[in-house]
This record gives structure tokens, sequence and C-alpha cells, in this order.
């Protein structure tokens, strides 16, 4: 989490990292800062909550200057004030820093260079690092960066400026995400690539254990032992146009509205004719006979969608861990299992430090991730891209359809591996799969009037329960957490069959129960537990077929849904309303539905 920016360049900084934060701000929005270096000083200006504030301090104190770095935050150590708020300083502030990660040792460094004499500002574990440089700085500031780097424990991608350097900034990288930019007599440094558009045109990622030192036209690597590294550029691929919001008033209503376009592209990559290509894993698949998912949040819902399938497809055992339970076990690796590691991010911590709990037993790892250049994309042995274009909003919705259709071609692709599957049956699932992205669309654009009414009925409910089965139990699961994290309503998601073991005591006139009940296997079960709810005069809102009578009798408002061929496809369908219906409440209740309070896109802390 948090967002790191730099630049140097003909440009005034201000207004360059200005744009690179409001690119950034989805990993963190609880205080920004830069630090401007003129040719005499370092200026800093910081504040506390969102972006616009920083930008008001700056509209009535610019600062100009062509070199500065930039921050944005989500607060770890020390509450989320204008003191804890990036860049941190030194005591004479001939030295700012910008730092992603945690300084796991920072109370340890903290008490030494306390009882050396410096003084600390914040609570915050960054500030080490600017004092731990002025301690040992003689005025080269590479070489004060190697002397103290070995001292840091944890995870952490920093960018310093000296004032005695006005025209360079220094960056070292271990464990957290950096990107260096280059453009036309200008170099660029941030967490992800968005934020280095417009001005840069190549990028370049950071290895652990490596330090750069940009300058305006050039950049010089090296070890953090000084051993000299060439830097490999590569292209931008992406375009202003895939980061901005168009015409939408949030990136969330603009991401749901993109998942018939995402639904196509994977459609396009994986068929050819009537064929299913192969993914390009370099991992002989036929041997495995047993796959874990790791994955969080929605990533983990899409994975429980997957076991489904490689269960129903290709016949094969399959588990689900929660990455941050994985990684405190001491799982059983044997011969013939597959970890799959889902994340849209590919910087989610908990789901990289499973993955390399999973290496070190020597499973072999696939993950499947939407930021192709991303640490869980290269560290895994093969990588499924996914597809989505970035998703920016912190609900993630477009990634999450993705996923789960993302996960079906993979369970195709094993099934026909092992044998499961012949050629007819495999006919037939690829023609269930064609028309998805279509009733994709057409869902989206149905009974939006109910949606609203049903959102503006509910908007004060401060709890909702969401109930699902077979295929609609992640589907209720997601729709739950979609309502939580944007609308901060207290929402739950059960298994129907659970719901009488315990939550069905929730159950008032008050309560609104969401009950997803397209007509398959599990439709008659359903309807009693829509039943169970109202014989408790709950409140029903349900997710079914258009053409549902009786749903349409017993529930208080329906969304309808179209139907897809294939069952287990149905997820991709169901959930589309309620991804709607939690937008309309958040906007009902005045929330900022893409950077809801506390959370931040990705999650590279623990
Ligand atoms: O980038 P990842 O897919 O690894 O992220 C995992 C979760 O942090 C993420 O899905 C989170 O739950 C979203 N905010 C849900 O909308």
């Amino acid at each position: 989490m948090c967002g790191i920016a730099g630049y140097i360049g003909p440009m005034q900084a201000e207004s360059v990292l200005l744009v690179a934060l409001e690119r950034l701000k989805y990993r963190g929005y609880d205080s920004a800062g830069m630090a401007i270096l003129d040719s005499h000083e370092i200026l800093i200006r910081k504040s506390e909550g969102r972006l616009r504030q920083l930008e008001e301090q700056l509209s009535m104190r610019p600062v100009l200057g062509h070199c500065g770095i930039a921050h944005t935050r989500w607060a770890t150590h020390g509450a989320p004030t204008t003191i804890n708020a990036h860049p941190h300083t030194c005591a004479r502030g001939n030295i700012a820093v910008v730092h992603n990660g945690i300084i796991e040792n920072h109370e340890v460094l903290r008490s030494r260079l306390q009882a050396a004499g410096a003084i600390f500002q914040s609570q915050t574990d960054t500030e080490v690092i600017p004092n731990l440089l002025a301690q040992v700085y003689t005025g080269d500031p590479l070489a004060a960066i190697q002397a103290i780097i070995s001292e840091l424990q944890g995870s952490f991608a920093f960018a310093a400026v000296f004032e005695d350097h006005p025209d360079h900034i220094f960056v070292a990288r271990q464990g957290s995400p950096l990107l260096v930019g280059r453009g036309e007599g200008q170099m660029l440094l941030a967490s992800d690539i968005p934020a280095l558009l417009p001005h840069a045109h190549e990028y370049l990622q950071l290895e652990d254990g490596q330090l750069a030192v940009l300058t305006r036209g050039q950049v010089r690597i090296c070890s953090f032992s000084g051993a000299v590294i060439e830097p490999a550029f590569k292209t931008i691929e992406m375009n202003v146009e895939s980061v901005s919001k168009g015409d939408y008033d949030s990136f969330m209503a603009k991401e749901i509205a993109e998942q018939p376009e995402v639904l196509q592209r994977i459609l396009e990559s994986r068929l050819r004719g009537d064929t299913l290509t192969d993914p390009d894993l370099g991992i002989d698949l036929r041997g495995i006979n047993h796959v874990v998912f790791l994955a969080a949040g929605t990533s983990w819902h899409a994975a429980l969608l997957g076991k489904r399938f490689l269960e129903s497809l290709a016949r094969i055992h399959v588990e689900v861990d929660i990455s941050s339970e994985y990684r405190y076990r001491n799982p059983v690796a044997s011969g013939g299992t597959l970890v799959v590691a889902i994340s849209q991010s590919g910087e989610t911590a908990d789901t990289l430090a499973s993955l390399r709990l999973a290496k070190s037993k020597f499973i072999p790892v696939v993950s499947l991730v939407n930021v192709m250049d991303s640490t869980i994309a290269r560290e895994s042995d093969g990588v499924m891209p996914l597809l989505a274009g970035p998703e920016i909003g912190v609900a993630s919705t477009k990634a999450y359809t993705a996923q789960v259709f993302a996960l079906y071609a993979f369970a195709l692709h094993l099934a026909r591996v092992k044998g499961r599957i012949d050629g007819e049956q495999m006919r037939r699932h690829l023609d269930g799969m064609r028309p998805i992205p279509e009733l994709v669309a057409h869902s989206l654009a149905l009974a939006e009037d109910r949606v609203l009414a049903a959102a503006e009925l509910f908007t004060p409910a401060n709890a909702t329960v969401f109930l699902g089965r077979g295929g609609e139990f992640p589907t209720a699961l997601e729709g739950a957490l979609k309502l939580k994290e944007i609308s901060y309503v207290h929402a739950m998601g059960y298994a129907g069959g659970e719901f009488k073991h315990g939550p069905i005591a929730l159950v008032t006139p008050s309560l609104p129960v969401v009950c997803i009940c397209p007509r398959d296997a599990m439709y008659e079960k359903m309807i009693s537990n829509i039943e169970e709810v109202r014989a408790r005069q709950g409140r029903i809102i349900a997710v079914g077929d258009a053409d549902d009578d009786t749903l349409a009798g017993i529930a208080d408002i329906c969304f309808p849904v179209l139907r897809s061929e294939d069952e287990l496809l149905q997820p991709l369908l169901s959930i589309l309303p309620l991804q709607r219906y939690a937008y309309h409440v958040a906007r009902g209740r005045n929330c900022d539905v893409d950077q809801p309070r506390n959370l931040a896109k990705s999650v590279t802390v623990e």
C-alpha cells in the first residue's frame, strides 16, 4: 500500500507529481505530500486527508522546481495525520524520503538514533530512513544509502532527495514495487505504470536489492553492494484513456460497464474457431492431481468458483485457501500438486508470501494476475494474464468476472490435458462460453430502475444478508463484500443451507435479505430459504430469472438476470445486479465508491 512517485525533467515537478498521485491514490489516500528541490533547499508540502487537500495547499503555496518526490499514504504506523504524512526528513531538513512498505525493525533503529541525539517528529517507521542517512552522510548520497540499507528489515521501496544534489533522485527497492520511467529528457519513478503516464514512454521494474540514481535523461542502477546493472527498458503499452474515468462518474461505474469487452477479450485470447488454445504456462499439467488456489478478498471468491469448475470439469481435487492463512500453516506438499495464485494486482503481500512458501516446498506455482509485470507474476513458474485492463476502483468488479471466466477456461484446459472431456463435450462448453459477453452486456442494461428502487428503499438499512447455494454461494459472498466495502453497511454472505444454523436469528422486518435464486439445481432449496425469511417478516431482494413469476410473487423486489446455457457460468450474470446495487447504495449514502475509507487497492502489507 502507499504510492510513491518522482519526477526530474523540464516540467514543473509539482504538476507532474499531482497527476501521478491522482493515479496512485488507489493505493492509499489517508494523506499525501511532496518534496520539491529548488537550487537551495527542499520544499515540503503535505496534508492529511484526500489529495484535494494537498492540491488546495499547493494552490495557496505553490512549489517551483523540476525535481521532486511524492507520496500517497495508507497508514500503517501512526495515525493518518499531517505530521505522519510523507515526505519525512532528518532534523536538518536536508534529506527527504518517501517510502512504501514497512521497516519492521524501526523501533530498534529509532531508539538507537534517539540515543545518538536524533529528534523524531512522527510516529512512522519511515522517519528512521532519513535519520539513518543523516548519520552517515558526508556528501555522497549513494554511499550513504549503501551504508544504511542492510540495517533496514522488512519490505520497502523508497525515494530520497538530498538538498546538495538538486538534480538527482535516489531510489531503493526491497520487496515493494518500484518502476523507473523514461521520457524525452525526463525520468520518473512510481509504484505503478499509470503514474508514469503520459511523460514516460518506457519503463523498467527495479528488482529487489537494487538502487537507482535518476538524473534528467538517465538512470544508473546498481545492486545494494554496488555492482553495476545495465538498465533494460520496455515500451509502455498502456494509454492514458485506460486509466481515466472518461464520461463516468467513478472508476467503479466505468469498470462495471467494461465487463462485456473484458470477457470478449478473454474469449478471443482463448478461442481459435472451435478450439481452446493452450495457455503458455511452461508446466506439464498431465501429472497434476491436486490444485490449491491461493487468494484474498474478491480473488478468493473467484477461487471458490474455480474449485467448482475444476472439480466438475477436470475431476481434480481442489483446495481453496485464504493466502493469509496458508502462509502461516505448514501445508503438506505432495507430488502432483499445483498452486494457483489469483491476484488482480499481483502485489498482495499475503498471496505473495504464500506463493513463496509453496515454492520453498517445490510445489509448482501458476498465477492468474491482471498486472503482468507484478511481483507475483514474476515469481510464478507460469502466468495466466487476466486481460481485464487497469482496474482502479478499490472495489473489484471487472477483475472478478474476468477471473471467473479465465478460471473456467483453465478448468477446461486441465480437463482436456487430463483426458476428462472429449471433443464433443469441449465443443459444448465452448458454446456455453461464447454468448457470455453479450449476455453480460444485456444484463447490465436490465432493470436499472429496480436496482435503483431497491437501493433507495434499503439505503437506511444498517445490515444486509446475502444467501446463495452452489455456484451462487460465492456470489453471495462477493455481493456482501461489495456492499460493505463501499457503503459501510454491515453485510454477510452465507450458504443458504447454513442460514438456519445461526444467522437466521438476525431476521427482522427491517433486514434486507438478498437471495440469489436462478432456476438452477438449487432453486427449490433457495425458495425454501426465501419462505423461511418471509415467515419471519424479513425483506427479500431476489436475483433470479426474468420470467420467474413465482420468485417475483414472493420477493419484495426482484433483480432479473439472463440465463447462461452452461449453469456453471451463471454466477457471472448473477453478480452483475449486486455490483450495481452496492454502487447505488453507496452513492445514496454519499460514500466515495472509488476510495472507500480504510482501504487501498493493492494490499502490499500484512
Ligand atoms: O489484488 P488482489 O486480487 O490480490 O487483491 C485481493 C483483495 O485485496 C481484493 O480483492 C479486495 O478484496 C477488493 N477490494 C475487493 O473488492
